[in-house]
């Protein structure tokens, strides 16, 4: 049969091999049987209380074990949730090789949970709601089979997820409440089957895992982590198509809401109790599967979400949306918003930039900077730790003449829509991580540019600074010098022709430009008057007297026409001249209380009141002196004086009263108190340090109002007592000019006339301290003792410091007003002090400097003074002025303005106005 001995050898084995084969699956079979019914006795064992019928020694599969299935006389289910079972998981469950499924919740076992290292079998784990302390590290490995588990509310010791969760074919992982600590690894790539991921109540931290959209994760549940919880941006939200529930409410995300319009399926999205910044967007309010969205306690921004009637939503709490309905922003919200989307939201201006209103509105928007008309002229957003790009869209807030970025750390390039910014003075994005090519700037941009990577996108080109071997004839005249070098001559010349046009282009934009702002000016000017006359009418019929004898009246001066005709009281009271009777007065002050007082000076006692019509009043209350019978003539003349002074950095008089041998003066209220107050009190006052741009801005209010006092009125009028305690503050924190009891009209004949010495020292011009002569030149120097105290928030007399330092004037006097590094030393060290406030302190300084000289005809007149401080103020704060001074001529220099006024003939001060100002010259 066999002849071939080499086939029956092959045959031998193979029969050998067969008998092997077979023996060894019978012995393993009949092996397999005894084990499972010896792993489920050790675990009847284990148990505390077993199901009765759970007898051991007894085979669990044809005794038919309460909850036990089987299959081919193999264990393969154990079923039994919520039967109380006590007592702790054997290690020998790991030899029930045919287990598919371990459903024990809800039961009080305890003790660690085992290892099931061979289980490939193994599909599901439930053990959730037990007392199992403690999984150990190799858990899921080789778990080949494994798709559901459920861990949650188990008193477990602190554990990670380890790597070899990822190699299970997991679906659905629930596992709240379950001591789970550390980051969530970044394995989601091979987790491809899970479609539900619970992990709340956890100890989990550091980012979502980018790889987590690789999942193709239906419900991720990781709210209310413990500890330092969740945190970092949720852009990868926005890549998990298949997500119809996203729980991941109480952690520390931060950043805005990604777009979603790729979730299609988005059913419930609670993000609530973050740090989410930014817009909403309109991907979520759009997704149509929504029902359930909360979005409260967050630093959400811009317009209120509107969702539809049958989205249960949970979004206006704890949010800076900038209204609290659900309607459109202001535009210029909306222009920042976009601004800071390109710094990825980030939480310093979230935080502060609440509101509709940029520029007012009682909040202070971080980095914006208005003028007075609401225009944002600035941004500076230097050392803000900003990342990101910068917006394009930064072109869209075309008043901005001042973007300073700079020691943060963007990337990507300057867009070129910056270019576009035509009233562009100063750019600064040094020390950022920029690339790419500058783009081409007019000369008038100043740009900072050190400390960036510019150039380093393009191959190799090395120097970036000059032009090198391009050479294009056409190029000759660039003014920024920035191009790349490595133009050759015929990309110079198409260079060259297109500077040519977009010269041509900017000449035509600059002219329909200039004709539009001329416009928009006349528009401006015809704005500020409107809002001089608010609609109550009251209001401006009481604040003007009726003295109306002064047609001229310079561009801030209230026009004298008749406002509000209407009111009755109004009518009365101008009828009676504007007399409040002292009953009146009373009344309006509970009788002179004590609570009403704002404050008490040398000429009186100033009581708050509010008058019967409403109006809130500062009352003046001055015994008259009895030595000086001349008194009551000149109260009654001073009145008449005050009565003709209407402008708008003038405290204005709304009526007053003689009673006896008290006379009684009512001024408009101003509620920010006085600049003394605000300069000098700070230790227990309710006043933040004024920034410089106040500052500014106040030194050139009181500027302009003493040049309106010198020189508008017809005579001159010398206010004698010009200091911080006289200058009040509106709730601008405006300045104006009160306290005109000294006030003093010098004739037109006379340039000065002595009088008896008036005044407070330190504010006391030497000459007049010393001869008694009154001339404008006194409040010069007064008006020069108060830039000082502007600057540097010391009083002109201060004994707290060392005799040499202890007058101001004295101690300001000995250093030039260009070294710059003596000059620090004065300054208020509140003041945000950069290169720009720097330079302009200087400025300021020099002109403080001629207003303190010893010399009367040394000093510059108040309207010398409005001249040079104005184009200070409106560098720093450009457009602050809504009549015409707002172009700020900056070709004009500080030195070069002290001069022509300095060659002038300082008697006449017809000359200031008939000669250039800054702003209008450059446009004349
Ligand atoms: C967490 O689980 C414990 C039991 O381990 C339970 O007492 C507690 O209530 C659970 N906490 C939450 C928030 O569900
Ligand atoms: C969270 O885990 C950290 C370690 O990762 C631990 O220090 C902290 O105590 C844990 N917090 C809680 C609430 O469990
Ligand atoms: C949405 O999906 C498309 C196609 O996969 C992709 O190109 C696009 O970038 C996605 N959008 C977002 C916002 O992720
Ligand atoms: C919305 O979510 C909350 C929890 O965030 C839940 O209590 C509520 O039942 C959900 N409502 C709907 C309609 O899904
Ligand atoms: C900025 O201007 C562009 C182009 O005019 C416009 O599409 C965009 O909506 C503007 N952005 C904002 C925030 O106004
Ligand atoms: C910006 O950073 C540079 C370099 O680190 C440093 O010299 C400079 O003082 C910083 N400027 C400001 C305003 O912090």
């Amino acid at each position: 049969m066999w002849q071939n001995p080499r086939d029956f050898h092959l045959h031998f084995f193979f029969l050998i091999g067969l008998f092997f084969a077979v023996a060894g699956i019978a012995s393993a079979g009949g092996g397999g049987g005894g084990g499972d019914a010896d792993a489920m006795s050790e675990f009847a064992k284990s148990l505390g209380n077993p199901p009765k019928d759970w007898i051991p020694g007894s085979d669990p599969c044809s005794s038919k074990w309460t909850g036990v299935l089987c299959s081919g006389g193999r264990v393969t289910a154990i079923n039994l949730r919520g039967r109380g079972l006590a007592g702790t998981l054997p290690s020998s469950l790991s030899s029930l090789t045919s287990l598919q499924s371990l459903f024990l919740p809800g039961n009080q076992l305890s003790g660690p949970l085992p290892s099931f290292g061979k289980l490939a079998t193994l599909q599901e784990i439930s053990v959730s709601s037990n007392f199992f302390n403690f999984v150990p590290p190799d858990f899921f490995s080789g778990l080949s089979g494994l798709q559901k588990i459920s861990l949650d509310d188990n008193p477990l010791a602190p554990w990670e997820l380890p790597d070899s969760f990822a190699d299970c074919p997991l679906v659905s992982v629930s596992a709240s409440n379950a001591s789970i600590s550390g980051a969530l690894p970044d394995f989601f790539d091979r987790l491809s089957s899970l479609q539900s991921f619970r992990l709340s109540y956890n100890n989990i931290s550091g980012p979502l895992p980018a790889s987590l959209p690789r999942s193709p994760i239906r419900e991720l549940l990781l709210n209310n982590q413990q500890g330092t919880k969740l945190s970092g941006r949720i852009d990868v939200i926005g890549q998990m198509e298949q997500l119809s529930l996203l729980w991941i409410q109480s952690n520390a995300f931060s950043g805005p809401i990604p777009d979603l319009s790729n979730l299609t399926t988005l059913q419930s999205f609670n993000v609530r109790d973050n740090a989410l910044t930014g817009v909403v967007p309109n991907s979520l309010v759009t997704v149509s599967t929504l029902k359930n969205v909360s979005l409260s306690n967050n630093d959400l921004q811009g317009p209120m979400p509107k969702f539809g009637a049958d989205v249960s939503a949970d979004i206006d709490k704890g949010n800076n949306f900038c209204l609290p309905q659900a309607i459109p922003c202001d535009i210029k919200v909306m222009q920042l918003l976009a601004v800071a989307a390109g710094f990825g939201y980030p939480a310093v201006f979230a935080s502060s930039w609440t509101g509709n209103d940029p520029c007012g509105g009682g909040s202070v928007w971080v980095g914006v900077i208005c003028d007075q008309q609401g225009n944002i002229v600035a941004l500076n957003f230097a050392n803000k730790h900003l990342e990101g790009f910068i917006s394009p869209e930064i072109a869209n807030i075309s008043s901005l003449t001042k973007v300073i970025l700079n020691n943060n750390s963007l990337t990507g390039v300057i867009p070129n829509s910056l270019t576009h910014l035509r009233q562009l003075q100063l750019l600064d994005v040094s020390y950022n991580q920029l690339t790419g090519n500058i783009p081409n700037f007019a000369s008038t941009v100043r740009l900072v540019e050190a400390g960036n990577k510019f150039g380093s996108d393009s191959s190799g080109g090395g120097g970036s600074d000059v032009p090198g071997s391009g050479g294009a004839p056409g190029s000759s005249s660039s003014s920024s010098g920035h191009q790349n070098g490595k133009s050759k001559s015929a990309t110079g010349l198409v260079v060259g022709i297109l500077l040519a046009v977009l010269v041509l282009v900017g000449c035509i934009a600059g002219f329909v430009y200039y004709i539009l702002r001329r416009k928009r000016r006349m528009e401006q000017l015809k704005r500020v008057q409107m809002e001089t006359y608010p609609d109550s009418p009251d209001v401006v019929k009481v604040g003007v007297l009726g003295l109306n004898d002064n047609g001229t009246v310079g561009s801030e001066g209230y026009p004298q026409s008749n406002y509000g005709e209407s009111s009755d009281a109004a009518l009365h009271r101008e009828n009676s001249e504007n007399i409040i009777s002292i009953q009146d007065l009373r009344k309006a002050t509970n009788n002179f209380s004590e609570d009403n007082i704002l404050g008490k000076g040398g000429f009186g006692v100033v009581y708050r009141g509010v008058l019967s019509n409403g109006i809130v009043v500062a009352v003046k209350r001055c015994v008259l002196d009895m030595l000086s019978m001349k008194g009551v003539a000149e109260f009654k003349a001073e009145i008449g004086l005050i009565g003709k002074a209407r402008h708008r950095h003038l405290v204005s008089l709304v009526g007053y009263c003689e009673h006896e041998s008290e006379r009684l003066l009512v001024y408009e209220y101003m509620p920010e108190g006085t600049l003394a107050q605000h300069l000098f009190d700070r230790e227990g006052s309710r006043y933040c340090p004024l920034t410089w741009k106040q500052r500014l801005t106040i030194a050139l209010d009181v500027a302009k109002a003493m040049e309106y006092l010198h020189s508008f009125m017809q005579g001159s009028f010398i206010h004698r007592d010009l200091k911080p305690s006289n200058i009040l503050l509106d709730k601008d924190l405006r300045g104006k000019v009160s306290d005109f009891g000294l006030l003093k009209l010098a004739g037109d004949n006379e340039k000065s006339m002595a009088t008896r010495l008036a005044g407070t020292f330190g504010y006391l011009a030497p000459e007049y301290a010393t001869t008694g002569k009154i001339t404008r030149k006194i409040d010069v120097y007064a008006f020069g003792v108060i830039l000082l105290e502007l600057m540097t928030s010391r009083k002109v007399l201060d004994d707290t410091v060392p005799d040499e330092d202890a007058n101001l004037v004295a101690a300001f006097r000995r250093i030039h007003p260009r070294d710059i590094a003596r000059l620090e030393r004065f300054v208020d060290s509140s003041i945000f002090s950069d290169e720009e406030s720097r330079s302009s302190i200087a400025d300021l300084a020099e002109i403080a400097y001629h207003c303190t000289a010893r010399e009367p005809s040394y000093r510059p007149e108040m309207s010398n003074v409005v001249t040079m401080l104005s184009p200070i103020a409106d560098r720093w704060c450009p457009g602050n002025y809504g009549d015409g001074t707002d172009d700020g001529d900056s070709t004009v220099s500080l030195t070069s303005m002290v001069h022509r006024w300095q060659m002038s003939d300082d008697s006449s001060y017809n000359y200031s106005f008939s000669n250039y100002r800054p702003g209008t010259s450059n446009l004349r």
